[in-house]
């Protein structure tokens, strides 16, 4: 099987990775791919976010499965393109990854479905959105509408702030959702869906802030580990019931299947489960973490989901060590990140038992004696993942091969799983 995986970062740094363990899959290509990706396939500099250009490669290629794995591609239309043009495809149409694009409607198809989530109401003024905001009390949770990656959120206790970033999303033409606080730890599980039927994954948890102690700015995620020893037992299968299985169908009777990973963001709250948001790709750091450990072949699990052949019964199979990332970022990141700065130690720190380095924001350079220098060339560089025998020593090793990489201004945090190490992360009760 001849796979073509879109993206440029950890996630699919990792999918390409657990793809080339697959026996069934016989080649790998890559667009644009990164430094890491370019080490072990090959990579094309095509736009991932051209249906054209995609579409052309792909039929140059004669891929059998194509693999997206950002959320910019399914928003441009690029699978509709390949499924148009005859091609398998694991990853959403524009419409159904709506699921992402809009917070609005992902409430919509929530609420037909039945799914627990936070209560929210939808407000496009300011006096409309002081009102929501008093109707649920503090803490306050105020989102832009049309901005993802928790990057358009603000929790606050302090209404003023509250109201100051509702008023900034209208003002640049957003509506705006405001929801009731959810407490409770934070869980990620990605689902594997063919339009009918849903696989799960393992549960991860990322870790969004910046700094330590979850102090500072919001980012894409700063590292990950898997599975999560404090969730309560049957946790997942409840997921695929109340939340997964119905939002997949209600997607079916939209007219609008849903192929592709369907990421839950959950809250374990005081009341139970709730979805905080659904994306419509895999995790970025989980994946690098969650994909270490899966023994079952991707490949073929990917390409079935692409078919519609999924039958939901499929058992998936893991290493039973588990699995800590943690995110080397470049300075100033999530701000402006500085760019161009060369990194040493990656072949140091996979040569620890059970490392890996899997590339996000990396390019190569070669000199004129064909030496090759890995350099920064995005926000989050890369992330260092360690599979041992408990959380502790996986974290241990994890930050061994994070002591090993250098560059100027490279920011980690240091308590990545610490808290589920330690036992200390508990479900609130009523
Ligand atoms: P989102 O973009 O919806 O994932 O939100 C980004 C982050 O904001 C989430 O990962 C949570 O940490 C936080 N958040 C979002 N919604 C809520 C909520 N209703 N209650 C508490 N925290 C929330
Ligand atoms: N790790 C969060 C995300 O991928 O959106």
């Amino acid at each position: 099987m001849k796979v073509l995986v879109l993206g440029p970062g950890g996630r699919e740094h990792a999918i390409i990775s657990a793809l080339l363990r697959d026996p069934a899959v016989t080649e790998v290509h890559s667009a644009p791919g990164n430094a890491g990706i370019a080490a072990l396939v090959r990579t094309h500099a095509v736009d991932a976010d051209s249906p054209e250009e995609v579409t052309a490669l792909a039929e140059r290629l004669a891929a059998d499965l194509v693999v997206v794995g950002p959320e910019a591609p399914l928003v441009a239309g690029v699978s509709d393109a390949l499924r148009e043009a005859g091609f398998p495809v694991f990853g959403p149409s524009a419409e159904a990854a709506r699921l992402e694009g809009s917070k609005a409607f992902a409430k919509e198809v929530m609420a037909e479905a039945d799914v627990p989530t936070a209560m929210a109401r939808v407000a496009h003024d300011e006096a409309g959105a002081a009102r929501a905001l008093d109707a649920f009390g503090p803490p306050y949770v105020v989102k832009d509408d049309g901005l993802a990656a928790g990057k358009g959120v603000v929790v606050t206790e302090d209404r003023e702030e509250a109201l100051a970033h509702a008023r900034s999303c209208f003002e640049s033409g957003s509506t705006v959702v405001i929801e009731e606080f959810l407490d409770g730890p934070e869980v990620s599980l990605f689902v594997i869906c063919d339009g009918a039927h849903t696989v799960p994954l393992s549960p991860a948890q990322d870790f969004k802030r910046i700094f330590d102690a979850d102090q500072g700015p919001n980012t894409g995620g700063m590292g990950a580990y898997t599975p999560l020893p404090w969730l309560p037992e049957g946790f997942t299968d409840e997921v695929v019931r109340r939340v997964a299985q119905p939002t997949v169908d209600a997607m079916a009777r939209r007219g609008t299947p849903f192929v592709g990973v369907l990421y839950c963001g959950l809250a374990v709250t005081s009341r139970g489960l709730r979805v905080i948001e659904f994306n419509a790709r895999f995790g970025d750091p989980e994946t690098q973490a969650v994909l270490a450990r899966l023994a079952t072949p991707l490949g073929q699990l990917l390409l079935a989901a692409a078919a519609g052949e999924l039958d939901g019964q499929e058992r998936l199979r893991w290493d039973v060590r588990p699995a800590v990332g943690v995110v080397m970022a470049a300075q100033n990141y999530p701000d402006s990140p500085r760019k161009g700065d060369a990194i040493s130690g990656i072949a140091e720190a996979e040569a620890l038992e059970g490392v890996s380095v899997l590339h996000a924001g990396t390019r190569s350079e070669r000199d004129a004696e064909g030496r090759e220098t890995v350099l920064t060339a995005g926000g989050r560089v890369l992330a260092v993942v360690a599979l041992a025998e408990d959380l502790e020593q996986a974290r241990a090793r994890a930050y061994e091969g994070v002591g090993r990489i250098a560059w100027p201004g490279a920011q980690h945090r240091t308590d990545i799983a610490a808290r589920a190490a330690a036992g200390e992360i508990s479900i609130p009760t009523a």
